[in-house]
Formats: structure tokens, sequence, C-alpha cells
């Protein structure tokens, strides 16, 4: 069954409200040059036809789980009434992306002081970040519109993802990122899939000035989450989420900020369920912020949320590395349609909270443990309640960075923390175990680990 919804698109600006039927090539409003972001005119019904719309919708998505066709078989594509019309739906780039699990943590509830606490693991896309969802959409728009290359300036996630749907759509792919500053595993993936990759000498901030001159002398297109239509397929993971909690809203959804473009997708998705009825209130949407890159965080406390506080970033969790984030605009936004907060945690308290997810045999990049580090905050300061559902967004595996991990069991990580924090770090690493090779040793180990398991 199809749900006769239309999803003929415009581009709106957030700031002056102009509308546009394509964007150029830096995706901002030529008239103000502020950001972009796609709006379904069609969707202006009587409240009558969008309770049709509601249920036919929740009926049309669920049955396309039981079909072959890679539309219906990718995580994004299937809602699709909700994303940009494409001419020809069979011509999409797709590596069946979404359908990614939801996870009880059972470990981290009693540690943040919660009854029910969920993962949505977002690592567990195609190439093991939340960037899948957004780039199978504009890099199939990308294609086309008939662009041979595609390009985007990355802390390693988005470079890895756009490698991949390039490679598999036949397209060639560009990457700039920071040199020395990208996990080993993101940069071989960009690698293997056989991307351009060039490691500048300057932050991820200073790669995405340089890739916004370049695409305006030659053309290439732009994947970076400024494009709108990165933000529609990520928006996705909020849909499907709420499917997976039978349309049951959780009291709060909480996500990592890095650029801005994650929070501002789900809470676009959030508030287009509402809109069309699908849901009744929107969950409070927090966005935690590493405070060595914590330009959210300071741009709502000093000026209100009025004016971007730019910071020089430096964080271990190199996702979120990034001091300019482009959807601030959007992210203040959302967190004032939902309610949320935004809040900053220290590199000691994203270490712990990355082996606590770790040990609930779920595990994620330590930019996604910013969530669980935050929701600690959260609930000291009484914003969030025990009783209340809490979600957080895991946005990448655990083996995207196994260099943070290895260096934080074998006592490696953050030489420079203080004395305090680092015992408070102890308990939580499990460094390998040098042992003879014969049975007796390791079986003493074993006994040890027995012993010290009994006391804990
Ligand atoms: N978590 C992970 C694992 C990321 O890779 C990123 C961003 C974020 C969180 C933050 O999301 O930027 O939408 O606020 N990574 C980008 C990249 C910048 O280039 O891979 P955001």
């Amino acid at each position: 069954m199809q749900a006769d919804m239309k999803s003929g698109h415009a581009l709106r600006c957030i700031a002056c409200g102009a509308e546009f039927g394509r964007a150029g090539a830096e995706f901002r409003c030529p008239r103000c040059g502020d950001l972009l972001e796609v709006v379904y005119p069609a969707w202006a019904a009587s409240e009558a036809q969008t309770l049709v719309w509601a249920s036919r919708l929740k009926q049309t998505w669920w049955e396309r789980k039981l079909s072959r066709h890679g539309e219906d078989a990718s995580g994004v594509w299937r809602f699709r009434e909700l994303l940009p019309h494409l001419p020809d739906w069979r011509g999409i780039i797709t590596l069946r992306e979404g359908n990614t699990p939801v996870f009880e943590l059972p470990r981290c509830a009693r540690s943040a002081g919660v009854d029910l606490l969920l993962a949505k693991h977002q690592g567990m896309n195609p190439t093991g970040s939340f960037k899948d969802t957004g780039m199978t959409v504009a890099i199939s728009i990308a294609r086309q519109e008939g662009f041979s290359w595609v390009a985007c300036a990355s802390t390693g996630n988005t470079s890895a993802s756009m490698a991949a749907y390039a490679a598999h759509g036949g397209l060639r792919s560009l990457v700039l990122i920071p040199q020395g500053k990208i996990s080993w595993g993101k940069l071989s993936q960009a690698l293997d899939y056989g991307a351009l990759t060039c490691q500048l000498g300057t932050d991820f901030d200073g790669c995405l000035r340089i890739l916004t001159e370049l695409v305006r002398r030659h053309p290439i297109y732009l994947l970076n989450s400024i494009n709108p239509y990165r933000l529609e397929g990520q928006k996705t993971a909020a849909l499907e989420l709420l499917e997976q909690l039978d349309w049951q809203v959780p009291e709060h959804i909480i996500v990592p900020g890095g650029n801005l473009g994650n929070c501002s997708a789900l809470g676009k998705g959030l508030e287009e369920l509402r809109t069309l009825g699908l849901i009744e209130f929107l969950p409070k949407l927090s966005v935690i912020q590493a405070q060595g890159a914590n330009a959210l965080v300071r741009t709502l406390r000093e000026t209100g949320g009025q004016r971007l506080v730019p910071v020089q970033a430096e964080t271990a969790a190199t996702a979120i590395r990034i001091g300019n984030p482009v959807s601030w605009k959007k992210a203040v936004r959302v967190l004032q349609s939902t309610g949320g907060r935004c809040e900053q945690v220290s590199e000691a308290e994203i270490a712990i909270a990355k082996a606590e997810i770790g040990s609930d045999g779920v595990g994620c990049e330590p930019a996604s443990a910013v969530t669980l580090a935050g929701l600690k905050k959260l609930v000291r300061q009484g914003f969030v309640h025990h009783h209340e559902r809490v979600v957080l967004i895991l946005t990448g595996h655990l083996l995207k960075d196994p260099e943070y991990t290895l260096k934080f069991h074998r006592r490696e990580l953050l030489p420079e923390i203080a004395e305090d924090e680092r015992r408070r770090l102890d308990p939580y690493r499990r460094a390998p175990l040098e042992v003879e090779p014969n049975v007796e040793s390791v079986l003493r180990v074993l006994e040890e680990a027995e012993k010290t398991h009994a006391t804990e």
C-alpha cells in the first residue's frame, strides 16, 4: 500500500524565509547567506487529512519491512514520504543503512540514576556511524543532478561514509581531513573505499573553509551537513526510533554535538512527526558537547543563543573536535522547541562513560559517550527524573577509534589530567595481562579475577 502523500519539496532559508527550488554550490541562501532547510508545502493540510495520513504512514512503513526492494530494505528510504521526492527511486545509492537497534543499558542506567536507559546505536550503520543515513539521500541527489565528484571536510566519519557511498554509486570523492587528528579506523575506511584523501595541516573548521571556497571554483558536490539533504536522511533515525518504541514518546533524547547537524536533523524529524499527527508531543532533545569543544554551550550561556561564540576546539573525542559549528542556529531552535538542555562534559567524564557503555556489552566511540556523561549531569541537575524514559543516540561504533580505547586501558590516555581524576578512571581500566604460556598461569589469573569479582 502506498500512502498518497506527495513529498514535493522546496529549500527555505532559516533566517529570511526565502524559498528556492535548487541550492547553489555552498548550500547557503543566495539572499542573506544563512542556512537552508528542506520544507514540504504539500503537508499543509486539514487536521482530518493529517490523521488519515498518520495511520496510513505507520502501516505503509511497517509493511515495507517485508519487502526485499532496495528502497524498502533501507531504514532511510522506507520513510520516503517524508523525504525529498526523487524522479527515480530505483536510482538511489543505498547500502541498506538505518535499521539500527535499540539496546537497554542496565549498568549505565544504574550509574546514571535512571530506571530505564535505552541507546539507539547509529554506529550499527554500514560504515559504522550515523552519517550513512544522511549520505544515502544527499549523494543520491548528487548523482541524479549529474555530478561526478563529491567532497567533504571531516573529522573522519563523514569522509568514511561519503567514500563508501561514492564508490558504491560510481562517483569519485574528495576528502579534506585535519592531519593527525582523525582516528586511524576512519582514515583507513576512506582509503579502502578509494577516496582522494588530503590531510591538511589545519583543524576541521579550516578544512571546511577551504572546501567552501573550492566548491565555488570547481564543479564538485558538497556533502557536509550544511547540505540540507544530509539532514533529511539523518532525521529518519528519529522516525525509526519512535516506531521501535511503538510510537510512545520518551521524555528525553540525548545526542552529541559537534557541527550540530545531527541534533538539528533529529529535532526536525520529531517536529515533522508531530505536525503530521504521528506523535502528540515532543521529547526533550538535549545536546552534549566536550568541554574543549563547547561552542554551543558558550553561545547559549554568553549570548542567549543570539550569536555564535566560536572556540579553538581540543578534545580526544576527535569526531566532535569542532569549534565553529555550522548548524548552531538550527540547534538553538531545536533546543528551544523541544525544551532540551545543552551541557558540556570533561575528558575524564567521557572516558568513564565510554568504558561504562562498553561494560554493558554495547560500546561506542568516544564522541558518542558524551551522551551518558551528559545524562549523569542532567540527572544531578534534576532535569532528568529517574522514572523518565531516556534514549541516548550513540553515533559511532566502538571499533572506529581503537587507539583511544587501548590508550585508556593501558593508562596512556589523558596524561595531563589531575591525580584525583586519574583515580576515578582506574576502576574502569582493563589492560591486557602478560601471562606465561601454561595452564597453571592462566588458572592463577582466573582465580585472582574470581576473587576480585566476588568483592566488587
Ligand atoms: N558523533 C560522531 C561519531 C561524529 O562523527 C560526529 C560528527 C558527531 C557525533 C557530531 O555530529 O557534527 O552532526 O553535531 N562528525 C563529523 C564528521 C563532523 O566529519 O565525521 P554533528
